[in-house]
């Protein structure tokens, strides 16, 4: 039977300001997605937008527009962003959805109904302009840390989750299943600071927020925000509905990868409500690092010396969607924090993109062109040491990607895949296919080495499809090789069909001149 994964971002808030870090979670899940789909697996990617709250009303309200008009516009732009960065989600929730906040009020009731949930009061610090609670560490200067204003203690009814009640099953939930949560630090500092504390019942409804789902047995209390929120993952595969058959073949979700931030929600309140609805709970939760702007993870575009530019839909047009998802891949060591400069962005392109892997294609192609009219040679007798050290290389590091993407380690399956690369742009200095051609004896030799680099081409770009899929796709079709072609026997040198005449492929990195771009950037 055909191996199911289920793989989902968070739920963005909907907001107008995307940057970088904005799309960070989103692309390193659709290359997980895409590389599972390659292997062969049915895959269903979730993602989609947390749409309820307080600020969403006063953000629409700002702008003259309902909640719904205000939510409609973000989530149009927030697809096409997507769109643009090649986002291949097989889902979008939006926790407006009808059915969506049906199931949530199923989830409630149920909740109410085994004991979980009880009635009693929230105390807050609360500022009235802002309609928001706050807790004493939340406020800045012991003001509101939205609106700075005076804050004062006010008590409302409101609904409690039993959390309390499941300390010690996450405890034992931690212990036993040590692979639950990684990176292994968040871990720790789950035990250590919330569950061997102790953990407190949780406030679950609001009176004062009116934008959310309403309790349906007592409506003037709207749900608030976790069991809203963290429901979608199962929502959106139709828990509750008239047709829960995603449910039953998707859940539990193979992973659910998150920022660090959010890892609390992910690792203690979800495993929660799920134990307390008796449902299985997910095989793995990630918490990812922050790419950082200037030390900053919310960075605003600014201006530093030279510019800073962090919006994807100025960079992705003027410098391919693959660029962008290859920093956001490749410059952040999965699970920590990493920098972001243009100047980083700009490097990274001309080194890897355009010297490794763009001079390496179109090096093969033309020499292909000059030496064999484009056929794809046949190979004989290949005994040349240099080509067993391309091919072990090629094969040690497959293996590794293979292992690394097991732990969703985006970042080291790319150097892998760009040691091969390398290592090919290396077989071309050692074997000199130029003075091979002039000799007439040589043209086995040189029809051996043309055939290594096409194959060695071919393993590489399939390898690099899920993460930079234009340029890889691009390439594999130029190979005559179908883009759909899964993993299987990835490493057999014998992939491409002798006789086959290898497609011309345009540049497909043109190399920048980082001056002349950061000029180009300033006056945008
Ligand atoms: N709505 C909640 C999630 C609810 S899930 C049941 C939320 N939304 S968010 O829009 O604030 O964040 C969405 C994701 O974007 C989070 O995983 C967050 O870590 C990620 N990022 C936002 N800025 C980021 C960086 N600068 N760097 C890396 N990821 C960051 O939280």
């Amino acid at each position: 039977m055909q191996e199911k994964f289920y793989i989902t971002t968070p739920i963005y808030y909907p907001s107008n300001k995307f940057t970088l870090g904005n799309c960070y979670t989103t692309v390193i899940c659709d290359a997980v997605a895409r590389f599972n789909r390659k292997q062969g697996k049915d895959v269903f990617y979730l993602t989609g937008t947390d749409e309820h709250g307080q600020k969403i009303s006063q953000s629409a309200a700002k702008v003259g527009k309902t909640e719904m008009e205000y939510l409609n516009d973000i989530v149009d732009d927030a697809k096409k962003l997507w769109n643009l960065l090649g986002i291949s989600y097989d889902k979008f929730i939006r926790t407006t959805d009808e059915y969506h906040v049906s199931a949530v009020q199923k989830i409630f009731r149920e909740l109410y109904d085994k004991g979980y949930i009880y009635k009693g009061h929230y105390k807050g610090l609360y500022c009235t302009p802002c309609e928001a609670f706050w807790t004493e560490s939340q406020l800045i200067d012991g003001k509101c840390p939205d609106c700075g204003r005076e804050v004062a203690p006010q008590e409302e009814e409101a609904y409690f989750f039993k959390l309390s009640a499941f300390t010690d099953k996450l405890l034992k939930l931690y212990k036993d299943n040590p692979e639950f949560l990684q990176p292994q630090t968040r871990v720790n500092e789950m035990v250590n600071n919330f569950l061997k504390p102790g953990l407190e019942d949780l406030c679950v409804t609001r009176t004062s927020v009116k934008w959310g789902v309403p309790v349906d047995f007592d409506p003037k209390h709207t749900i608030y925000v976790w069991i809203d929120a963290l429901s979608n993952y199962i929502t959106a595969l139709g828990y509750k509905s008239i047709d829960e058959s995603l449910f039953k073949k998707f859940w539990p979700a193979d992973v659910h990868i998150i920022g660090k931030e959010i890892v609390r929600f992910h690792a203690i309140i979800w495993p929660a409500l799920l134990m307390a609805l008796d449902i299985p709970l997910p095989k793995r939760v990630f918490g990812h690092g922050w790419m950082l702007f200037g030390g900053d993870k919310l960075s605003k575009s600014k201006t530093v010396g030279s510019v800073e530019c962090i919006d994807p839909r100025v960079l992705v047009p003027r410098y391919s969607a693959d660029a962008v998802r290859y920093i956001l891949l490749r410059e952040i060591p999965f699970g920590s924090d990493g920098n972001y400069t243009t100047e980083i962005f700009f490097n990274r392109f001309n080194s890897d993109l355009s010297n490794n892997y763009g001079n390496l294609v179109s090096r093969t192609f033309s020499m292909l062109k000059k030496y064999f009219a484009s056929v794809v040679p046949e190979f004989k007798d290949d005994n040349l040491e240099a080509s067993k050290i391309l091919k072990d290389v090629v094969k040690n590091e497959t293996e590794k990607v293979f292992e690394y993407m097991k732990n969703f380690d985006v970042s080291k399956s790319l150097m892998s895949i760009f040691n091969i690369f390398s290592q090919a742009n290396k077989y071309i200095e050692m074997t000199e296919p130029w003075a091979l051609a002039k000799d007439e004896s040589k043209k086995q030799t040189l029809a051996n080495v043309m055939r290594n680099l096409l194959e060695t081409i071919r393993i590489g770009a399939s390898l690099l499809q899920p993460f930079l899929p234009e340029c890889a796709t691009k390439t594999l079709r130029a190979l005559n090789v179908g883009e759909n072609k899964t993993y299987e026997n990835i490493t057999e040198f014998y992939g491409l069909k002798a006789g086959d005449v290898v497609q011309p492929l345009g540049i497909l990195f043109p190399r920048l001149d980082i001056e002349a771009e950061f000029e180009a950037l300033k006056n945008l």
